[in-house]
């Protein structure tokens, strides 16, 4: 999991290609590198380390040329180092590539062409092999050998080739990794992804799978599979550059967790008519389809999983419909059964996670309907769908997920209200209930948000505790595994999210003085029964912050302090009960001295297996 980007053109290229990686940086730091066309030669920079490492080295040096490509890698094969970074070379060094993705056929190719050529390979890298395996076939004809050797590759790639002999060109390919291209005047880019060039330009085209792209000063020729030249329409990008900066925010992820309200509120009323009802733009499902359907999967990865642990609570209550909610890893290497009268949902916030994009397509191979929920628009989950419903949460920067999650929270309440309505298992009455309740959430989160400072307090008192645990019962379990995975990847503290009612069959054990235990008492039926849970653990030593719902104060009697959150009904409680919890990974991580944003041995968008 990489990024990629190319220049052509006739600009100095050395800072686009370093703007491009510094917004790329989300998808893998641990080295970065370029390659540029320079007096008749490919230089090649590259080294461990974070790209401002990169740019620092270049600034030591004139390299010059209106060419070039650049990488910001996140290591799969080989350890993070100078040789194992992008570009790749040929021997001669004739010939330079960038490499997102797996080979999975690295090794045979490699000792085939170490039979052919002798070993005049440099480092562990899958990466490397390509650009060798391009070279043997070179013949004067660049676009030509890059189709063979794509014809000998097996796995995931996004590439960025140029060649010394052909100083006029790059040529781009994309299977099953992000791929853009982006147009300009008498120039043009290749990225993973849009913030890279939002600076340049905003027509782009989204390349998809298998096609391999010819890039020119003057123009883009996109071919497929058959080396047959296709039309794609220019995709104009809406959004702006500053919605992928920081605007004044210490990290992304602060700035992201305040822009909540508006993510939420957008995600929501792109779907409401004047009258309040439900309008899915993208979903074609039909009452005749929806009443076919005798069972959901949910699956997906991380905390987009976590969402879909919410949508099987709603679905289920709303709709009526059995869901089983998987982690995609797991999904596609058993045999679920699925078939034509399955719905699959995949939720994830980039669309390009492997997993999940894999599960998906097992599901379908199976002959499922899919339905995504994805931030990302164009992106490969989202084109593979049959129906998709896009979350409004804006580019998402930071590792840590948050905005991307309340919206897909939105995202599975909406949807399971408008299946409901379908089926008819609600009331008319029951539905505007819901509605109206949802249309309060923006001012709600912001209630919280304008607390944070309780928060930090809380966080500034406690970031030196080493576990931690979250508890929860019925839906408030679901957010205590969202806040556990929120400390554990930002400030790198151990903890553990599970069910009160577990807690006695053998997680209680780990209880003793001063562990820090967050426990969500945001369920009303529940309510009395975490009230004891809470006072099991702090018998024991803990030291407990309780969440809460607004008025219910006789959690104050059993917790050390009591977050509370606004009045909610219990089945949308989620939606507002995650938001403490993530200013409290953050303000935590912040006072241990974490890099928040860029957390160890992480990256954005994981499209690797
Ligand atoms: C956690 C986080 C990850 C992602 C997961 C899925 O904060 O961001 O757990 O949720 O990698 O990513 P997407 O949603 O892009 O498929």
């Amino acid at each position: 999991m990489c990024g990629i980007v190319g220049y052509i053109g006739e600009k100095e290229v050395a800072p686009i290609l370093i703007e491009g990686l510094s917004k790329l940086e989300y998808r893998g730091y641990d080295s970065a590198g370029v390659a540029i066309f320079d007096q008749d030669e490919i230089k090649v920079r590259k080294f461990k380390g974070r790209i401002s490492i990169l740019e620092e080295n270049l600034q030591k040096e004139t390299i010059k040329g209106t060419l070039g490509i650049g990488h910001t890698r996140w290591a799969t094969h080989g350890e993070p180092s100078d040789r194992n970074s992008h570009p790749h070379t040929n021997c001669s060094g004739s010939i330079a590539l960038i490499h997102n993705g797996i080979i999975e056929n690295y090794m045979k190719l490699k000792e085939w062409l170490i039979e052919v050529n002798g070993d005049h390979f440099q480092s562990e890298t899958d990466s490397e092999v390509i650009a060798h395996l391009i070279d043997y076939f070179y013949d004067g004809d660049l676009l030509d050998a890059v189709y063979k050797a794509i014809d000998k590759m097996e796995g995931a790639y996004a590439i960025g080739v140029i060649c010394k002999d052909e100083p006029d060109k790059i040529v781009a390919v994309r299977k099953d990794s992000p791929l853009i291209v982006g147009l300009g005047e008498n120039e043009n880019f290749i990225a993973s992804d849009i913030p890279a060039l939002l600076k340049y330009t905003r027509d782009i085209y989204l390349i998809e799978n298998d096609e391999v792209v010819l890039l020119t000063k003057e123009g883009v020729k996109i071919f497929n599979e058959l080396r047959q030249e296709v039309k794609r329409d220019v995709f104009k990008v809406t959004w702006d550059a500053e919605a992928a900066e920081k605007e004044g925010y210490a990290h992304f992820m602060m700035k992201e967790i305040n822009e909540q309200p508006r993510g939420v509120y957008e995600t929501l009323h792109r779907r409401l008519d004047k009258e309040d009802n439900i309008v899915l733009d993208g979903i074609k499902i039909t009452k005749e389809d929806l009443d076919k359907i005798n069972k959901v999967y949910i699956v997906a990865c991380g905390t987009a999983y976590h969402a879909g642990l919410v949508g099987k609570y709603a679905i289920e209550k709303f709709a009526k419909i059995p869901v089983d909610v998987e982690v995609a890893s797991e999904f596609r290497y058993r045999d679920p059964f699925v078939d034509e009268n399955t719905l699959f949902i995949a939720v994830s916030q980039s669309g390009e996670t492997l997993d999940t994009l894999a599960a998906l397509r097992e599901a379908k191979r199976k002959g499922a309907r899919i339905l995504s929920v994805v931030n990302v628009v164009g992106s490969s989950v989202a084109r593979e769908s049959d129906d998709v419903f896009y979350t409004w949460a804006g580019p998402e920067i930071a590792v840590a997920s948050t905005k991307a999650y309340t919206t897909q929270l939105i995202s599975m309440y909406l949807l399971s209200l408008h299946m409901a309505m379908t089926k008819g298992t609600l009331t008319e009455e029951q539905y505007k209930a819901y509605i109206k309740e949802l249309k309060e959430m923006p001012d709600k989160i912001q209630a919280i948000l304008d607390d944070h400072e309780t928060i930090q307090q809380l966080a500034d008192e406690q970031f030196n505790n080493e576990n931690v645990f979250y508890i929860g019962r019925g839906l408030d379990v679901t957010v205590a595994y969202e806040g556990s995975l929120k400390l554990k990847e930002i400030s790198y503290i151990h903890s553990e999210a599970i069910a009160a009612g577990e807690l006695k069959h053998g997680t209680i054990a780990l209880i003793e003085e001063g562990r820090l235990v967050v426990a969500l008492a945001t369920q009303d039926k529940l309510y009395d029964k975490m009230l004891s849970n809470i006072q099991e653990v702090r018998a024991r030593g803990a030291y407990v912050i309780g969440v809460a719902k607004k008025g219910n104060k006789e959690i104050e009697k059993s917790a050390d302090k009591v977050i509370y959150i606004p009045d909610t009904l219990d089945e949308l409680t989620p939606i507002l009960s995650v938001i403490p919890l993530q200013i409290l990974a953050y303000y935590i991580a912040v006072a241990r001295g974490c890099d928040v944003d860029k957390p160890k041995n992480l990256a954005k968008s994981v499209t690797v297996e």
